[in-house]
């Protein structure tokens, strides 16, 4: 994290909304359903998958986890009746994991048994490190229903590799990622170079026991690495897939596209997008110094 990051993100509250606005334009796909699903649908054309997420988390009341699996089932019949190509991706803490884990069981269950009925797949987001345990708890209760649910892990955990050693017997959908949240040296790696080997480390286990894996990654290194596994392993392309978030590396997500490698988008939308901007932003200061690096490219 260099001193500009640093800068950049402590400015960002007199940043006006317009402006961030404009920023997160590139990255959020609009406030509605309607909007998102209209990105899903140009994305689609142009070869890749898409993933929705609906943004909002740690909410502190039952009502707005309600409203959120609503919003949730509605855009699953939305994707389902426009014949989009999209699964949809979750956080727990907006379902409710903080207030009530079991109830949040309850009403995950739901999301996905609808998804199931509609064909479509569900991936449960991984959040800061305080909701890991509590976040593969439910996941391995889900798989004892469902197959259509994967599950993200965090290469720069130190816990991860124990817990992907732990999941084995589910051969998980997994989406395998380096992770966003700000840790403390405790509980994840701060040295990139390590974060970069574990990540190959984790990605070549998780193939060899059978788990198909969505290779989320911008860095071109990572994307090196992840060909040289498959190749070694000799992996068709539907073993795998990779995945980028909307509006990043973009030439880098087509190079690899067509190359003949499945890329699914990761699209975040929703009223929330302010909040969610300027909270990501101010957490994590390395992403403020990726979108000023952006905005100038
Ligand atoms: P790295 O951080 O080294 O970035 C490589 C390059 O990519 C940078 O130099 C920069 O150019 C560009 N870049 C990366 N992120 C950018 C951004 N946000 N904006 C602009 N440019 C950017 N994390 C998590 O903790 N839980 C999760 O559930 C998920 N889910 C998820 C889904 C998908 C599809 C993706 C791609 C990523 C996530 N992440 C995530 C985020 C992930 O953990 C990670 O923080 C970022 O993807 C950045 O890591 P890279 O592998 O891209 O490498």
């Amino acid at each position: 994290m260099t001193l500009l990051d640093r800068v950049i993100a402590r400015t960002l509250p007199a940043v006006p909304k317009t402006v961030v606005r404009r920023v997160a334009n590139r990255y959020i796909a609009g406030e509605t359903t309607d909007e998102a699903l209209r990105v899903v649908a140009d994305l689609n054309a142009r070869g890749f998958r898409a993933t929705l997420d609906i943004l909002g988390e740690h909410i502190s009341r039952w009502d707005q986890a309600n409203r959120a699996i609503e919003n949730y089932l509605n855009l699953l019949e939305e994707i389902a009746r426009r014949k989009v190509d999209s699964t949809i991706s979750i956080k727990l803490t907006q379902l409710g994991l903080k207030l009530d884990p079991q109830a949040c069981l309850e009403m995950t269950r739901r999301l996905i048994r609808r998804a199931a009925e509609l064909n479509n797949f569900v991936r449960v987001d991984m959040e800061d490190s305080s909701c890991t345990t509590a976040t593969l708890r439910v996941y391995r209760e889900l798989r004892r229903e469902f197959s259509n649910v994967g599950v993200v892990v965090q290469a720069y955990l130190r816990r991860t590799l124990d817990d992907v050693c732990a999941l084995e017997d589910l051969r998980p959908n997994y989406r395998l990622c380096k992770g966003v949240y700000v840790e403390p040296r405790e509980i994840a790696y701060p040295d990139m170079r390590v974060i970069n080997r574990n990540y190959a480390l984790l990605l070549e286990k998780m193939l060899r026991n059978g788990s198909y894996v969505g290779i989320a990654t911008h860095d071109e290194f990572m994307v090196w690495e992840a060909y040289r596994i498959i190749r070694e392993l000799k992996l068709p392309a539907t073993a795998y897939e990779f995945q980028m978030l909307l509006g990043v590396e973009e030439t880098l997500r087509d190079i690899i596209l067509a190359a003949g490698h499945a890329v699914r988008i990761y699209i975040p939308f929703g009223r929330d997008w302010y909040a969610y901007s300027v909270r990501r932003l101010r957490e994590n200061p390395r992403l403020a110094g990726y979108v000023f690096k952006a905005m100038f490219k």
